[in-house]
């Protein structure tokens, strides 16, 4: 079991937006110093859109060696790059058309492909060869960024999915029935777990009440199984999310 989660509640999204641009750039530059390389996974939907538009931007823009970052997707939809609902395109127009990332370093999940378990497989291939693990070890990310449904969801993993049972396979396709588009492809518990730190962003009042479910109540969701086995876990909340947990709101 990892350590205890750090919980980081700030104002409103844009506080949150740029605490959470601080914090990949403290990790970016630690791994760099470390390793001589940053991996990081980037979540999808619309939260973090105004964190990866501040990464793009002064001052955080020139504090991250992006030659040295390898750029990962926590989850896709079955959706070509240039959708509108595609995770890829969002990082893309956020962020990745704007830093100096080599394009071989970032590696899109192909979320619209026909057979979605051999994309999956692919993709669990081009972890395997960037971060040189062995057969059946687990890739380490530096960071992991996920964002929470209002269901509990994480990624692509939702609740009821068989993939939440997956403690193999690093990246699965899933069909998440209650989502606009049900075909996805995911990272999974063993890939977030072996993170070496993982950071929800999570704003807004509609969130409040999972938070509470995840954070307070231990509810049994997709979320609160993301417990790194050896690494950080920072949940980092605006006001508004945190509101219902004890003491939440008013800090
Ligand atoms: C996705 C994401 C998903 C997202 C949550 C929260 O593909 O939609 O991976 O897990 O992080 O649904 O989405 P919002 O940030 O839009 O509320």
């Amino acid at each position: 079991m990892g350590s205890p989660a750090t919980v980081t509640i700030v104002a409103d999204a844009d506080a949150l937006a740029e605490t959470a641009a601080r914090l990949v750039v403290e990790t970016a530059r630690e791994a760099v110093r470390r390793h001589g390389r940053f991996t990081i996974a980037l979540a999808g939907g619309a939260t973090p859109r105004e964190t990866y538009a501040r990464l793009a931007a002064p001052p955080w823009r020139a504090r991250v060696a992006w030659d040295r970052t390898w750029v990962f997707f926590g989850d896709e939809r079955a959706a070509p790059p240039d959708h509108p609902e595609s995770n890829y395109r969002m990082a893309h127009d956020a962020l990745l058309a704007h830093v100096p990332v080599p394009p071989d370093q970032v590696i899109r999940m192909r979320g619209e492909a026909e057979d979605t378990d051999a994309a999956a497989a692919e993709y669990a291939r081009h972890l395997a060869a960037v971060f040189a693990t062995r057969r059946g070890a687990l890739p380490r990310l530096d960071l992991v960024l996920l964002g929470l449904g209002v269901d509990g969801h994480t990624a692509s993993l939702f609740p009821g999915s068989p993939v939440l049972k997956e403690v193999f396979r690093p990246v699965a396709a899933v069909h998440a029935a209650a989502a606009a588009i049900p075909q996805r492809l995911t990272l999974t518990f063993p890939v977030l777990n072996a993170a070496a730190r993982v950071v929800f962003l999570v704003a807004g009042a509609e969130k409040a009440k999972v938070v509470k479910a995840v954070l307070a109540d231990q509810a049994p969701l997709p979320a609160a199984l993301v417990r790194p086995d050896d690494g950080e876990l920072v949940w980092l909340l605006d006001r508004a999310a945190a509101a219902l947990l004890p003491g939440g709101g008013s800090r």
